[in-house]
């Protein structure tokens, strides 16, 4: 059961099946769940199915084209691996892992502030990479983040301004999730029928925040969820004053991630901001926030032409790529995808998610009749709700 065959996984949900086997329903809980009732998280899958696709007949599609650019980079696909805290919680070669397999697969790796390898390590693997900044409440650790996310080589800030506290995620409570994982009495009779991953835990080194020392580590301060964390550490009184206040620090591109109005994405834009991730977070933080893609449009109309704007939240599929960029996207952004594949196989499972996404994007271009992401545009699209 533990040792499938990647080539047996069809899907990134086998993926998600797969990961489900091997980790501990602690950390399969924190990476699928959604916050509160998961209106949000179940609305972010359900609204790709409103727009249909539109076949163009007899186009010559011998040779599809979905390579695209981004800030000057060259991608192999519209694909960026979202920023997740702690992905050694799922595998424990984490970061490692999941960028060489982004580097490989020729798309961005984007590192979060919360990650389990640091920010220098990282940077070692080839690739291109972006760094996505919390605004802790010390502004002074946040400026030492964007020091060493410049010195070692992130081609972009990526700002999230959606998580100033943690959303409500009750299974995490219910499941005695914590950070490092310490499994309690009851958990540890569960997390013993997924042997691979607690050998991982029991003889690889702990499993915390890699970026902080001290009394910032995760956990230092007694049992934490990651999220009660995220409440203490970060600053709920985060305003567009520290969207400038970074503009002056940093003179590279910068993008906000958790848009979802289109008066903000044009404030981003009055304040010199390159680009914008059109989120809720995949669900996890405001429940009954709008799909993304739903949401997308109006903020293309408005900013499309003068930032970058990138879209995530439930992209489980080649035909969902399409749709976003048809709408205006640039590219999108995938969170739990690939962290179910480092789940099931660490970089190998990485590449093969984005693999499955790279060859469903190609073929259902073919069957749509588009030779050429650069050519996707609403007439591909029909919609209704
Ligand atoms: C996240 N996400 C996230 N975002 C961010 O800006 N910083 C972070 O540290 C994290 N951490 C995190 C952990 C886990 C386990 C998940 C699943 C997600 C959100 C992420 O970047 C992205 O917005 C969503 O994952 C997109 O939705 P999908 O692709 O997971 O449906
Ligand atoms: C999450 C936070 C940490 O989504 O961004 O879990």
């Amino acid at each position: 059961m533990f040792n499938k065959k990647l080539s047996n996984y069809y899907s990134i949900a086998d993926l998600r099946k797969g990961a489900k086997r091997r980790l501990p329903k602690a950390m399969f809980g924190y990476l699928d769940g959604f916050a509160e009732d998961g209106v949000c998280g179940r609305r972010n899958r359900s609204a790709f199915e409103h727009y249909q696709l539109m076949p163009r007949i007899l186009v010559d599609v011998e040779k599809v084209d979905i390579s695209t650019s981004i800030f000057g980079q060259k991608l192999q696909a519209p694909l960026i691996c979202a920023p997740v805290a702690l992905p050694r919680l799922f595998h424990h070669q984490g970061e490692i892992a999941a960028a060489n397999a982004a580097g490989k697969s020729g798309v961005i790796y984007s590192l979060s502030t919360l990650s389990s390898v640091d920010i220098e390590t990282v940077a070692q693997v080839p690739g291109p990479k972006w760094f996505q900044l919390y605004m802790y409440r010390d502004k002074g650790l946040v400026k030492e983040f964007i020091a060493r996310a410049v010195t070692s080589g992130y081609q972009a800030i990526c700002l999230t301004v959606d998580a100033a506290i943690g959303g409500n995620r009750e299974h995490d409570l219910r499941n005695g999730f914590s950070v490092p994982p310490r499994p309690s009495l009851k958990a540890i009779l569960e997390t013993a029928f997924h042997p691979s991953w607690c050998w991982d835990y029991l003889t690889k080194p702990k499993i915390t925040t890699a970026n902080v020392s001290g009394d910032r580590v995760a956990g230092k301060g007694g049992k934490t969820t990651l999220l009660q964390y995220v409440t203490e550490q970060l600053t709920p009184a985060i305003t567009w004053k520290e969207v400038e206040w970074l503009r002056q620090q940093y003179d590279g591109p910068i993008l906000i991630k958790g848009v979802l109005r289109p008066e903000d994405a044009q404030q981003a834009k009055r304040l010199g901001i390159e680009g914008i991730v059109v989120s809720n977070h995949g669900g996890r933080q405001l429940d009954h926030a709008p799909a993304s893609i739903d949401i997308l449009p109006e903020i293309i109309d408005q900013v499309g032409d003068s930032l970058e704007v990138i879209v995530d939240s439930g992209i489980r599929r080649g035909t969902d790529v399409i749709k976003a960029i048809a709408l205006g996207a640039k590219a999108c952004m995938i969170g739990r995808p690939y962290i179910y594949g480092l789940s099931v196989a660490g970089q190998a499972g990485v590449e093969k998610a984005l693999a499955l996404l790279k060859e469903e994007i190609t073929r259902d271009m073919q069957l749509l009749g588009c030779a050429s992401i650069a050519d996707l545009n609403r007439s591909y699209l029909w919609y209704r709700r």
